[in-house]
C-alpha cells in the first residue's frame, strides 16, 4: 500500500481484507477425520473515521466471528485485518497496544459482562490499569460518565443496583474509557427491553457524531442497524451477501438474506401493528 493512500482521511481505520476463519469440530466417531467449518468465507469488511455501519445476518452466518478477528482476539487462517492500515498480525509491541487501546467492544448482555462484585468506579478505571495508560483517571470516569448520561452517584455502586439500559450505558462508557477510535458493538440491545432499545441506540450514534467514534454495530435485526448506521453489510453462511445503504436495502433487497431480514422486521412490525388495532 503507498503512503499517500494510507494518510486519506477516508481511509479505513478497521479493515478485514479476504479473511477465512475455519473451526476445526469435533469428530462424529473415533478415528474419523475432524469435520472443519468454514466460518469465513474471504471476507471483506471496513470501517472509516467517524462512520457508523452495520452487520446483519441470521444466526450462525459469522458475525461474532468476523468481531473476535476485527477486535484480535483470533487471527484469520487467511486475510489480513488492518489497523490504521498496518497488519495486526504484524504489529510492533507498541503498535498493538494503541490497537488494543482504540479499538474496544460492547457485549451483549451487560450483567455477564461487569463484575457484579466491583463497584461500577472501579469496573470503569479497570481498562486503563490492564491497558497500563496513566493520567488522571478519575477526570477521565467524570468525562466519560457524562458522555454517557450517568451521574457520579454511579461510582459507588454495584450492577445489580441498575437496570438493564443502564448498565449497558456504563458498559458503553467502560468501553469508552481507554479513549477508542473504534466501538464494535456485538449485539448490544438484544437483551434490553424493546422501550430502552432507542436509548441505547440513540446513544450509540451521539458518540459517533460528537466524539468522531467509528461504530460497529452488530444485530439480527435489519431495523436496529438502519436506525443506527448510514451503511450496513448483510451476512450469509460466512460470505458477505450484500452492502448497502439501509434504505435501500429496505427498498430493494437484492440478496435472498436481505429479504429475509427485511421480511422479520416486517412480520413483527405488523404483529405489533394488529395487535394495537386488536
Ligand atoms: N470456536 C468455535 N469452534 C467451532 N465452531 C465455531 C466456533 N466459533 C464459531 N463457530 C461456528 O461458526 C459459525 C459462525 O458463528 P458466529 O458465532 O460467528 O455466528 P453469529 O452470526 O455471530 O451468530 P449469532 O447471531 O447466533 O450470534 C457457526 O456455525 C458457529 O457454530
Ligand atoms: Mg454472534
Amino acid at each position: 500500500m503507498s503512503a499517500d493512500v494510507v494518510t486519506r482521511s477516508s481511509e479505513p481505520v478497521l479493515a478485514a481484507c479476504g479473511v477465512t476463519q475455519t473451526y476445526r469440530l469435533n469428530r462424529a466417531r473415533l478415528f474419523e477425520k475432524r469435520p472443519v467449518l468454514t466460518a469465513l468465507d474471504k471476507v471483506d469488511f471496513d470501517v472509516r473515521p467517524g462512520e457508523a455501519v452495520g452487520l446483519v445476518g441470521e444466526s450462525g452466518s459469522g458475525k461474532s466471528t468476523l468481531t473476535r478477528l476485527l477486535i484480535g482476539i483470533e487471527a484469520p487462517v487467511s486475510g489480513v485485518v488492518t489497523f490504521e492500515g498496518e497488519d495486526v498480525g504484524r504489529m510492533t509491541a507498541d503498535r498493538r497496544h494503541r490497537f488494543r487501546r482504540s479499538v474496544q467492544m460492547v457485549l451483549q448482555d451487560p450483567r455477564s459482562s461487569l463484575d457484579p462484585r466491583m463497584r461500577v468506579g472501579t469496573a470503569l478505571m479497570e481498562p486503563l490499569r490492564s491497558l497500563r495508560i496513566e493520567g488522571d483517571h478519575r477526570a477521565r470516569v467524570r468525562t466519560v460518565l457524562g458522555q454517557v448520561g450517568l451521574d457520579e452517584q454511579a461510582l459507588e455502586k454495584y450492577p445489580h443496583q441498575f437496570s438493564g439500559g443502564q448498565l449497558q450505558r456504563i458498559a458503553i462508557a467502560r468501553a469508552l474509557m481507554p479513549e477508542p477510535r473504534v466501538l464494535v458493538a456485538d449485539e448490544p440491545v438484544s437483551a434490553l427491553d424493546v422501550s430502552i432499545q432507542a436509548q441505547v441506540l440513540n446513544l450509540l450514534r451521539d458518540l459517533v457524531d460528537e466524539l468522531g467514534l467509528s461504530l460497529i454495530l452488530i444485530a439480527h435485526d435489519l431495523s436496529v442497524v438502519a436506525y443506527t448506521t448510514s451503511r450496513v453489510s448483510v451476512m450469509a453462511s460466512g460470505r458477505i451477501v450484500e452492502t448497502g445503504r439501509p434504505a435501500d436495502l429496505f427498498s430493494r433487497p437484492g440478496a435472498e438474506a436481505t429479504r429475509n431480514l427485511v421480511d422479520a422486521v416486517l412480520t413483527v412490525r405488523d404483529g405489533i401493528a394488529g395487535t394495537a388495532l386488536a
